[in-house]
């Protein structure tokens, strides 16, 4: 039985169309979300006296158990069904007889896809917060231990100024913190239902919109039929807040398979998240975060399909639409086990806090502090600028740091930096300290940004339920 042909076309579709048309291997994904709103329609349906309460019992009853198979993997999706929602309804009418073909009364597939959408970014996109806050608490946890380990901040990917882990991590979960934001923003966008749009000029049976959203726990029922079959913005949106975070762990990943080079030393992953390497026995490759670079790439992929999908495309349900599910589906596989693998990662690696401290000690990391400290004595900072310059120019001639320089040398540069005050501009971990500024890396500082964050990632958490 081919419901979708119904009686217009008696006859079987050819293979090559077959082929072509079939989705349920993709979209086979939603059946959760796909019974879910079945059932709220089913009863949506009796409570408008549409159906009686009887039948509305046989069709819901009929669709757990339709559940119990899938679940069990006893019900084999069949490709000449088409979809998941064909699928799913034949095997009822299978299961139950004729009173489940009721069940379609006032629906269409379009608004039952649209549904199923929502429905799935709803749960995969609370799935996703809940890790973005796993890796923010990880990242919190990390940055509170390590507050006393000094590392270079770093422009152009050269050592600049002297700086803190903490702050570096905190960086990381600024990211995390806006891109949580944007999946929220989203997914708040998508929570409309649009059961009862039909398939794009709403229906002729009194349906209870209102009473079928509440139950699905949408917020609202969607305003338009058309819009609301024939409209994916809300899919690229969500592909779009999740291919920017996978753009983001991209670059976390990066500086994890930077620092573990021999060349920087400053973190070693734990065996649980490296790989070794087939031929050669010494190697131990930091894989996890390569996986996380190489998968962003994926991520804007989907972020573009569903883009050119929905480009000049005329209003109303086009069949084109149903090639959004693979990007959608795949937007959440690239962002999810991302998340969770570098959680893992970063809460069982080791920061080697002496190679940080090392790296501090070669690159006159403190030149800017002590044209700070000329500036400070009345020097204008940009003549500061140039004595300290020279000063750098010159001590790397000799090989040496700028710290290193003879006295003699600092006097004759300049008469401010004739006394030992100088010394003090020059010690790295008085000037990360220094810099108490707000949003900067001193101890007091980055202890309160921790604080800080931490009671908002509470409030988002707390306010998800
Ligand atoms: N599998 C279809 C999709 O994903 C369901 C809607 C089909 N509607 C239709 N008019 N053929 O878009």
């Amino acid at each position: 039985m081919t419901i979708a042909r119904g009686g217009r076309l008696p006859n079987g579709l050819d293979a090559a169309m077959e082929r072509l048309n079939t989705s349920v291997d993709v979209d086979g994904e939603l059946w959760r979300e796909d019974i879910r709103g079945s059932i709220a329609h089913a009863r949506g349906l009796a409570r408008a006296g549409i159906i009686t309460d009887a039948e509305a019992e046989a069709i819901v009853g009929g669709l757990g158990r339709v559940a119990g198979e899938i679940e069990r993997g006893e019900l084999r999706f069949r490709r000449d069904r088409e979809d998941v929602h064909m699928n799913v309804e034949a095997r009822l009418v299978e299961l139950i007889g004729a009173v489940g073909g009721k069940l379609h009364t006032g629906r269409s597939r379009n608004d039952q896809v649209a549904t199923d959408l929502r429905l799935y970014c709803r749960r995969l996109g609370e799935e996703t917060l809940a890790s973005m806050e796993r890796l923010a608490g990880v990242l919190l946890a990390r940055a509170e231990v390590e507050i006393d380990t000094l590392m270079p901040a770093y422009t152009h990917l050269q050592r600049a100024q002297p700086s803190r882990l903490s702050h570096h991590l905190m960086a990381w979960q600024e990211l995390v913190w806006r891109d949580h934001a944007r999946l929220t923003d989203g997914l708040d966008r998508a929570n409309e239902c649009p059961l009862g749009s039909g398939a794009v000029a709403g229906s002729g049976f009194p349906l209870d919109r209102a009473g079928v959203a509440r139950e699905l726990g949408f917020a609202s029922p969607t305003r338009n039929s058309i819009d609301a079959t024939g409209s994916r913005d809300f899919l690229i949106e969500i592909a779009s807040a999740l291919a920017l975070a996978a753009v983001h762990l991209s670059r976390i990943g990066e500086e994890l398979v930077l620092w573990s080079t021999s060349e920087f030393g400053f973190v070693v992953l734990s065996d649980g998240f490296s790989t070794s390497s087939s031929m050669m026995p010494q190697k131990k490759n930091p894989d996890v975060a390569e996986l996380v670079r190489g998968r962003a790439a994926r991520a804007m992929g989907t972020l573009t399909s569903l883009l050119a999908l929905e480009k000049s495309l005329a209003f109303g349900y086009g069949r084109d639409l149903q090639e959004d599910k693979r990007p959608m589906l795949d937007a959440f596989d690239c962002v999810l086990p991302c998340l969770d693998a570098l959680a893992g990662a970063l809460a069982t690696c080791h920061f080697d806090a002496g190679r940080m401290r090392q790296a501090l000690e070669r690159g006159h990391l403190c030149a800017t502090d002590l044209a700070d400290f000329l500036a400070l004595k009345g020097v204008p900072f940009r003549e500061a600028h140039h004595v300290v310059g020279a000063l750098v120019r010159e001590a790397e001639a000799q090989g040496i740091e700028l710290s290193a320089l003879p006295q003699a040398t600092f006097a004759a540069a300049h008469p401010a930096l004739a006394t030992d005050e100088r010394r003090a501009a020059l010690d790295v971990a008085l000037a990360v300290e220094r810099r108490t500024v707000l949003g900067g890396p001193a101890k007091s500082t980055v202890l309160a940004a921790i604080a800080d964050a931490r009671a908002r990632w509470l409030a988002v958490s707390a306010a998800r339920g």
